[in-house]
């Protein structure tokens, strides 16, 4: 929903993208408003300094900061395409905001750094390295969450990696850290990604900061793979929310010969997912090597229409912070428009998600390919004469 953000006696009309009708979720909370009046009030930031903003989720904060022309950083393709957007339609160009992943290197010294807490712990941490190369003893380092995610832990963090570190009062359940950058830290650096064994495929698993399940496989996505096809006439196969894309990889193995679209709108899943699959299609002899692409992109966006045989899929069942499943009937509907006549579709979820219902309002039909009692590992097949 279009919402009115006054800042500074300025007002911001930012939406949430990929636009939805009756989205009932706003593009800001009382974290960015909170550290937006302290920045302006406290008249922090002048046009001299560098700024970088870390993790804006919609533009809230590199809309209203623009005149600065921040630097961002942060993992997300919707967040990155919603502070364009939202630039766009307040500002009107978009060259106040450059954007770097966050698998790439900053390269510039910092002097205000200006962080929303992600939920994510490891991202968090891995930000806080990755940044401290490009801090100096004067940098001000600011961040803000709603109370939910300022933990102990979290306050740890900062003093261990940055320095001393303090907190403001909670205002509307948000709050501000602040830190002193101690310049005798500033040795290590970041421990991700990091990598466990999955023995029984043989594969070593890297999981860069910001993965799903990073440290040990999903159990949806273990019964997932326990029931992949082998020998399967699909060749045109996507792994869609790759994540650290085991299930695309394992499909691979058994499947020789595929050639695999990898996608997620994170960048540190797509980075982990390449990592992976060279890695194990690199140390396995299956005959035929197939072949894989890697898209950071929205949903199918980006896939043609008609052009794909299989799609597995694990959908996520939150965007940022926001409970809903919006994502998950996106990449079912996406699912149906890029799939080849009597293409599949295979989902895994938890029961209680009533997937089925959805797939077979969709496709107009829906089989159980394996149950336990957690999940369910659904497939519905497109078929052109049903629309
Ligand atoms: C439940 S995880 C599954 C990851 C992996 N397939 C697995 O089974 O371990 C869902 C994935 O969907 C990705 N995702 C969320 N929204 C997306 C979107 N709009 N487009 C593409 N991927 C998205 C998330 O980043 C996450 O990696």
């Amino acid at each position: 929903m279009t919402e009115q953000l006054k800042i500074n006696g300025a007002t911001f009309e930012l939406n949430r993208y990929p636009l939805r009708n009756n989205d009932p979720l706003r593009a800001w909370d009382a974290a960015d408003e909170y550290i937006l009046h302290h920045l302006f009030d406290n008249q922090l930031l002048d046009s001299e300094q560098r700024v970088l903003i870390v993790n804006d989720s919609f533009g809230a904060l590199s809309v209203p900061l623009s005149q600065f022309s921040p630097d961002i950083f942060g993992d997300s393709y919707i967040s990155q395409q919603s502070i364009q957007q939202n630039n766009l339609h307040n500002i009107g160009d978009t060259h106040t905001a450059s954007f770097i992943d966050s698998t790439e290197k900053l390269d510039a010294v910092y002097d205000v750094v200006i962080f929303k807490l992600p939920k994510n712990q490891a991202l968090l941490e891995d930000q806080l390295y990755r940044i401290k190369k490009h801090i100096t003893a004067e940098t001000i380092i600011i961040a803000a969450g709603m109370v939910k995610t300022v933990h102990r832990s979290t306050l740890q963090l900062f003093e261990s990696i940055i320095g001393p570190t303090t907190t403001s009062l909670a205002r509307k359940k948000a709050r501000l850290v602040l830190s002193h950058v101690d310049t005798a830290l500033m040795g290590d650096t970041t421990p991700y990604p990091k990598s466990y064994q999955l023995d029984d495929y043989n594969i070593t698993v890297v999981n860069h900061a910001n993965v799903f399940s990073r440290q040990k496989l999903d159990i949806g996505t273990r019964f997932f793979l326990e029931n992949m096809p082998s020998n399967s006439n699909a060749k045109d196969v996507v792994d869609l929310g790759c994540g650290n894309g085991l299930l695309g990889v394992v499909y691979a193995l058994k499947n020789p010969g595929t050639q695999l679209k990898f996608i997620d709108e994170s960048y540190m899943a797509v980075a982990s997912a390449r990592t992976n699959y060279e890695h194990a299609l690199d140390t396995c002899d299956n005959g035929e090597k197939g072949s894989a692409e890697f898209f950071v992109t929205d949903c199918l966006t980006d896939i043609e229409t008609n052009s794909i045989d299989l799609i597995l899929n694990n959908p996520p069942f939150h965007q940022n912070t926001a409970v809903g499943d919006h994502v998950a009937w996106q990449m079912f509907t996406e699912s149906k428009k890029v799939l080849r006549n009597n293409g599949e579709l295979w989902v895994i979820g938890n029961r209680h998600l009533g997937y089925h219902t959805k797939l077979k309002r969709l496709f107009g039909n829906c089989e159980t390919v394996a149950s336990n009692q957690k999940f369910v590992l659904l497939k519905a097949r497109k078929r052109f004469s049903h629309h």
